[in-house]
């Protein structure tokens, strides 16, 4: 949901910017551009186009060269992807550059104003009234910093805004509602949207708050709050790696995040079950914090909600009280909650939009609320009363895949938690069980990994164009998930139903053109088989997700194998096997994986 970010020190900057941009393109890649500067306060050179960070690099090298920049790279929200629509944008007289991630919602009226002054305007952006109402405030007198400060004073809407100006040398920047880091390096400054696209160069980091303002020069940088006192800065030193956020030996950002699961999964569950005793050890969560909870809401979106789903069913199954909500859906018309409501915000990246205003929503209105999400630092873990992380590490590929794992893992261990809390610290039913199959499941997961026969099932079905995903409890939420990820990155159509539906209307499309992948094993799985056998009477392929090929051996065609394990963990199991289904699908099919067409990983608008 476009990335941006800002490099002041020493020597030229303008490949730091550019690897940087691409570091950052998960979060947009309609357009990119960049501004560079000189010292000694000369004018910014904008150079930026339609397409990609390896496009703009074609047009960038050779040509720039600067110690002082700032960059963009682009989802587009006003005005459709072309090179004047691209960041930087610039005033008329090309002495400010400003890159913008958010939406300025009241532009309209500011545009009409300024065009009314006589500023002629070049893209159909929100962003360009912005480096236009720095010309008007420069032109009055003020200098760069207070120009600036007097232009944010005018903007409603959310915005992370870097700006460089002719006649000085330093960045200004401010956050309201988009992410903004600032990574300290020796003799060199970053300023981004997100850690990674500066990791190579420091992992010493200041989060910004709402409000907070930045001025930064080769030799330091001054952080003021909204009302404009100075604030002490609190540099943290992230734990992520940039080996991490790299693509290593792999195609896809995507594949190697599959196969970095068992791996994430250990990081996720470390010190948090005592492996003699089954205690939990949820860091921030002694026992009997959950104790006043009456009911959750789970508030997500995507795959997240699909992982808020798995705990909800997770929670039904020990009669506890809770449900889960489609965020955007949960912020248009808030439930009734009061103090004994706990509102748990899932969200990968802690920053999308529709998630955080549901939070602040169910925050005005009482309750309480809890972000489970990876990113410390991020909005969600900072605005909510607490955090649990699921410690995933970066997550590049568009497509959410490891962080679902680990979700589901720490909601798994967070259910059992509010469970003992509920109950005087008595475990549920299958406790032990539950959080031994927890333990092992990394291990399960890598010998999924092992396997290849999901490259033939993509194979055999690589002329089908609609799919359907079925499956019961736990399993019904990882066919949702299983038909997102697999639409999102193969565009071809892909639904999923609980199994149980299937029969009260979906069962109208089904025709031996359309593959109907099964998710077995969990509760009632003979009657997902029996849904199953309804679908092949009517001619349908059908492929099992089962730890028991037996079981299916009159009704499958092909069947993806997975390891018996704990009925409740099972659908993250065979998510992994859907996760491959889909990569391989959609590298048969020549898709851009890591970037599919139109979407963004980090969404910061509603
Ligand atoms: C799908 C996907 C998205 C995200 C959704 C929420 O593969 O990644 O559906 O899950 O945009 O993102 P977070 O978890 O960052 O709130």
């Amino acid at each position: 949901m476009c990335g941006i970010i800002a490099r002041i020190g020493d020597g030229d900057g303008v490949q730091e910017l550019l690897q940087g941009l691409s570091n950052l393109e998960y979060r947009g890649y309609d357009s990119a551009g960049l501004a560079v500067k000189q010292r000694n306060g000369s004018r910014p050179t904008v150079v930026k186009r339609q397409g990609n960070v390896s496009e703009l690099r074609d047009l960038a090298d050779g040509q720039m060269l600067g110690p002082i920049g700032i960059g963009h790279t682009r989802w587009s929200t006003h005005g459709p992807p072309t090179d004047d629509n691209a960041h930087p944008h610039t005033d008329e007289s090309g002495r400010v550059a400003v890159v913008h991630n958010g939406i300025i919602d009241n532009y309209g009226e500011l545009r009409e104003r300024l065009a009314a002054d006589g500023h002629e305007f070049r893209s159909d952006t929100d962003t360009e009234v912005v480096p236009h109402l720095v010309e008007e405030f420069l032109d009055a007198g003020y200098d760069a910093e207070t120009a600036f400060r007097k232009t944010v004073d005018e903007l409603s809407g959310s915005y992370a805004l870097a700006m460089i100006v002719e006649g000085d040398d330093a960045v200004y920047a401010t956050r309201e509602g988009s992410p903004l880091v600032l990574g300290v390096a020796d003799g060199c400054y970053y300023l981004a949207s997100d850690v990674p696209a500066f990791l190579e160069y420091t992992d010493r980091v200041v989060y910004l708050d709402d409000g907070d303002m930045l001025v930064v020069t080769p030799d330091g940088y001054t952080l003021t709050d909204a009302t404009g006192a100075v604030d002490e800065p609190v540099v943290e030193t992230v734990s992520w790696n940039p080996e991490q956020a790299g693509k290593g030996a792999y195609d896809h950002y995507m594949l190697k995040e599959i196969y970095e699961q068992p791996q994430s999964l250990r990081q996720a569950i470390e010190g948090r079950v005592k492996p003699e005793s089954n205690e939990l050890d949820l860091e921030d969560f002694p026992p009997g914090t959950f104790e006043d909870v009456e009911t959750i809401q789970f508030v997500a979106c995507g795959t997240s909600y699909h992982a808020a789903k798995y705990a909800v069913q997770m929670c039904s199954n020990r009669q506890l009280s809770a449900q889960a909500f489609l965020a955007s859906e949960y912020a248009t018309s808030i439930p009734h909650v009061d103090e004994n409501t706990l509102v748990v915000g899932v969200t990968q990246s802690g920053e999308t939009a529709d998630t955080l205003t549901a939070l602040r929503k169910a925050q005005d209105a009482g309750a309480q609320t809890l972000a489970v999400t990876n990113v410390v630092g991020s909005t969600a873990a900072r605005e909510c009363d607490d955090a649990l992380f699921i410690r995933a590490g970066p997550e590049i590929g568009v497509a959410a895949t490891k962080t679902f794992s680990s979700q589901v893992v720490c909601l798994a261990l967070f259910v059992e938690q509010y469970y003992r809390d509920r109950h005087d610290g008595e475990p549920s039913e299958g406790s032990d069980e539950l959080l031994a199959a927890i333990r092992d499941l990394p291990d399960v997961i890598e010998s999924v990994l092992e396997q290849t026969s999901v490259q033939s099932v993509a194979e055999a079905y690589r002329d089908v164009d609609s799919y359907f995903f079925i499956g019961r409890n736990t399993g019904y939420t990882v066919a949702l998930e299983g038909a997102l990820k697999f639409k999102e990155i193969t565009y071809e159509h892909a639904e999923g139903f609980a199994a149980g539906e299937l029969k009260h209307g979906p069962l109208a499309l089904v025709t031996p053109s359309t593959p109907i992948i099964g998710i077995i094993d969990g509760l009632d799985s003979d009657k997902t088989i029996h849904s199953l056998a309804e679908a092949k009477t009517r001619g349908a392929p059908i492929i099992a997700v089962t730890s028991n090929p037996e079981s299916v051996r009159d009704l499958a065609d092909m069947v993806l194998d997975i390891p018996e394990t704990n009925l409740e963990l099972a659908g993250v199991v065979a998510n992994v096997q859907l996760q491959l289904l889909s990569y391989h699908a959609a590298a048969m099919l020549s898709r851009p994986i890591d970037k599919p067409r139109n979407l963004a990983k980090s969404v910061t608008v509603e």
